[in-house]
């Protein structure tokens, strides 16, 4: 097992009815800006549960963050953070509205220079920021319990990512029933983005991490089980329980400390965003299932053990048992109802270049577990994902 050094901050507040008691985990005083998406909240009844829960006291609201939220958009909260002395930040919502406010917390009392180089520094450069907490809907990214966030700039065609200990969340209050209005879409993009994470972490090559890979392949045999249920049984609460628990810890830093992990596929994926705005979860299936194959001599090791623990493929010789593992990836992210061609979203693979430029441009030219992943590679990788 490699060295780390692991710190998981963020409180949670797990389960039903748990909204109602985040008023005490924020500081008394505080002037509160509550951050939120484009509406979901409002219908579902989520937006008055905050409310109610911070009755009383300072509150604001800014709305219409965007999915894979925008640095313009971003910007126009950090104004209004300035202007209204806000000293808490209390994002509701999905993984975009957690990111966004992660970028508005630093931004809005960065004085290194211009905010995006917040994005160009990959956060390295930020020394404060605004506390914030997070009322999470839709379980997916982590971000909830993570120091990441992954920020797009509209007028650029960027997306991408910065790590600050400023950006932990201080709370997280995951009630699994207001996942409950999720569209099926979103709950898929959840299991598949909780399910590649696990993998990201997890099928690389073998250190003896032996807690870390039984923990891993917890996560991803309960996503599997888990996941079409949660399509199937919108409301079944023990089923959006689990789902939920998995995806924050797929990223919250436990399963990849200690391991070798890979990200190439999240790297390529947020080009395909930027590019084409496909959801984050429908780059990550396009794409895994091409890196496994283009990676299988590399991965080895680890695909046969995947194959077998959390396939229970067993008969057959070793290239056997990996080509069937890699199929039944393609095949669960299909069936939870994400495609996992580009011609499937329309794409014909001539922008692959330009996504090659991008890669080019955002310093990702020495991808994955063994930093051997050029951009030629990722060219092949996404001429195999046509
Ligand atoms: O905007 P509203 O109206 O709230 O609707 C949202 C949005 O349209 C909707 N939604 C959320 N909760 C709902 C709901 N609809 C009904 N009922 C609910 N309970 O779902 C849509 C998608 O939301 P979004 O937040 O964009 O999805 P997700 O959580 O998948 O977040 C994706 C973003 O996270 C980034 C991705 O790149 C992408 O920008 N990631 C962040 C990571 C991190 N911080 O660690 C890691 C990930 O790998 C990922 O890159
Ligand atoms: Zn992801």
């Amino acid at each position: 097992m490699n060295n780390f050094s692991l710190n998981t901050p963020t409180k949670i507040l797990f389960g039903k009815g748990q909204i109602a008691n985040l008023g005490k985990e924020i500081p008394a005083g505080a002037r509160i800006l509550i951050t939120y998406g484009g509406g979901s909240i409002k219908k579902n009844g989520v937006l008055e549960q905050v409310r109610k829960a911070l009755e009383g006291r300072p509150v604001f609201e800014f709305g219409g963050i965007e999915p894979n939220p925008t640095y313009e958009t971003l910007m126009k909260a950090v104004e209004v953070v300035k202007a209204e002395q806000i000293d808490f930040l209390l994002a509701v919502g999905g993984g975009s509205v957690a990111d966004g406010t992660k970028f508005i917390g630093v931004a809005a009392t960065y004085t290194a220079g211009d905010p995006w180089d917040i994005l160009l520094t990959r956060g390295a450069k930020v020394t404060s920021g605004v506390p914030l907490a997070a009322v999470l809907t839709l379980p997916a990214t982590g971000s909830e319990s993570n120091n990441g966030a992954v920020i797009s700039r509209a007028a650029t065609g960027d997306k991408l990512a910065f790590f600050s200990p400023f950006s932990y969340p201080t709370f997280a209050v995951l009630d699994p029933v207001t996942t409950y209005t999720l569209p099926p879409r979103q709950i898929a993009n959840g299991v598949v983005d909780a399910f590649v994470h696990t993998v990201e972490q997890y099928l690389t090559y073998p250190v003896e991490g032996r807690v870390q890979d039984r923990f891993s392949e917890g996560l991803l045999l309960t996503l599997i089980e888990e996941g079409p249920r949660a399509l199937a049984e919108p409301e079944n609460y023990d089923v959006r329980a689990n789902v939920m628990w998995s995806a924050t810890l797929a990223l919250n830093g436990l399963i990849g400390a200690g391991v070798p992990q890979d990200w190439a596929t999240h790297m390529i994926g947020h080009e395909l965003t930027a590019m084409h705005g496909l959801d984050h979860a429908q780059t990550l299936a396009i794409v895994l299932p091409s890196v496994l194959e283009y990676k299988r001599e590399q991965k080895r090791a680890k695909l046969l053990q995947y194959a077998e623990r959390v396939w229970n493929l067993r008969d057959g010789s070793e290239d056997e048992r990996i080509a069937a593992a890699i199929q039944a990836t393609r095949d669960f992210f299909e069936k939870m109802g994400n495609p996992t061609r580009l011609s499937a979203y329309g794409i014909d693979g001539s922008t692959i270049p330009a996504l090659v430029e991008k890669l080019k441009e955002h310093g990702c030219t020495a991808l994955g577990e063994h930093q051997d992943i050029t951009l030629a590679d990722s060219q092949r990788i996404l001429e195999a994902a046509r």
